[in-house]
């Protein structure tokens, strides 16, 4: 078992109240799992993907454990963390490398880094290049400075090196939204190389295009407004999903490389809950064409099958 997630709330302080980004989420990802991470926008995916690894300083922990190859994860301290990022959980936000300092050459950057987590460079520096052979990129982006490369190559030389320490756990947050749909595939294709050869024992991905998701995850994780509805291996999320919203996502399946977040969901009026006061009950309930009074109960999140959890009363 490589992650472990248990009753996970985290919430945001604002002006007018607490947002309740992440309500309660609990999932497993197994040694050698890529999981996709779906749902519309605002739904909590980012927040989940962050709070893993590093919370910033607008989100408050609230509730909950993250447990990393039977080890807690000290979540809620984010000094006591830095000795598992990097080295055993990374992170790859969709903006990595336009975020990074532009007048640093890369291996610079990647000396930089290494010896910060008190790492010789140097005795890297091979694997490194292998590594950089294996996804067709020039072993001279070493020397470049990050402009100097297109979108696709900075995204896969961040793979590369978010993975060169062979961490336990990836999660990459819209790593290949920006980028067209040549490119989202060499990056997906790093991804699933790297996990074949175990650079990394797990990934979660997430992600606007199902699509995409469907090619590399094995498992799907589908959110609505802070919560899970349901999770199952990916073919199972995409032809015989029991959660309404997601059947509502699926029906609404578009080609590979555009985002479902831009469509509305085929057939079903109006937008998610806001999470400043979230309503009680199944949050998806006014949109839910399946609702009956048991929905304003909240329903658990079970397993309905082997693999397959979902948080429906008409499901279970
Ligand atoms: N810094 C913040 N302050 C207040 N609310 C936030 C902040 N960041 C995100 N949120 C809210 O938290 C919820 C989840 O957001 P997010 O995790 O970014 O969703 P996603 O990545 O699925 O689009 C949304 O309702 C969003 O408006
Ligand atoms: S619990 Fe009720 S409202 Fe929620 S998805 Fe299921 S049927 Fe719809
Ligand atoms: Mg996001």
């Amino acid at each position: 078992m490589s992650l472990q997630v248990d009753g996970l709330r985290v919430r945001y302080r604002t002006l007018r109240g607490d947002v309740h980004a992440l309500d309660g989420v609990t999932f497993e990802v197994a040694d050698g799992e890529i999981m996709g991470l779906v749902g519309e926008s605002g739904c909590g995916k980012t927040t989940l993907a962050k709070s893993l690894i590093r919370l910033d300083g607008r989100m408050q922990y609230v509730d909950g454990v993250v447990e990393l190859d039977g080890v807690k994860l000290p979540i809620d301290d984010q000094h006591a963390m830095n000795r598992f990022r990097f080295t055993q959980i990374s992170f790859v936000p969709q903006y990595a490398m336009s975020a990074l300092n532009p007048i640093r050459k890369i291996g610079k950057m990647i000396a930089e880094l290494l010896e910060s987590r008190g790492f010789d460079y140097k005795s890297i520096q091979p694997e490194l290049e292998r590594r950089l052979d294996l996804v067709g990129l020039p072993r001279d982006v070493l020397r470049r400075y990050p402009i100097e490369l297109s979108g696709g190559m900075k995204q896969r030389t961040v793979v590369v090196v978010s993975t060169l320490l062979d961490p336990s756990l990836l999660v990459a947050d819209e790593a290949t939204s920006a980028l067209d749909v040549s490119n989202q595939k060499a990056v997906a294709e790093t991804l699933v190389e790297f996990r074949d050869r175990r650079f990394v024992r797990s990934v979660i991905v997430v992600t606007h295009d199902i699509s995409l998701g469907y090619q590399i995850a094995d498992t799907i994780m589908v959110m609505y407004a802070g919560k899970q509805a349901e999770k199952a291996p990916a073919e199972v999320i995409v032809n015989s999903p029991r959660h309404p919203y997601t059947q509502a996502l699926m029906s609404s399946l578009p080609e590979v490389g555009v985002r479902y977040e831009d469509r509305r969901l085929a057939g079903i009026p109006g937008s998610p809950p806001p999470l400043l006061n979230p309503p009680s009950g199944c949050r998806f309930r006014d949109r839910c064409p399946l609702a009956f009074d048991q929905c304003a109960e909240e329903p658990p999140f079970v397993e309905i099958a082997t693999g397959h959890s979902v948080a429906c009363w008409k499901a279970a």
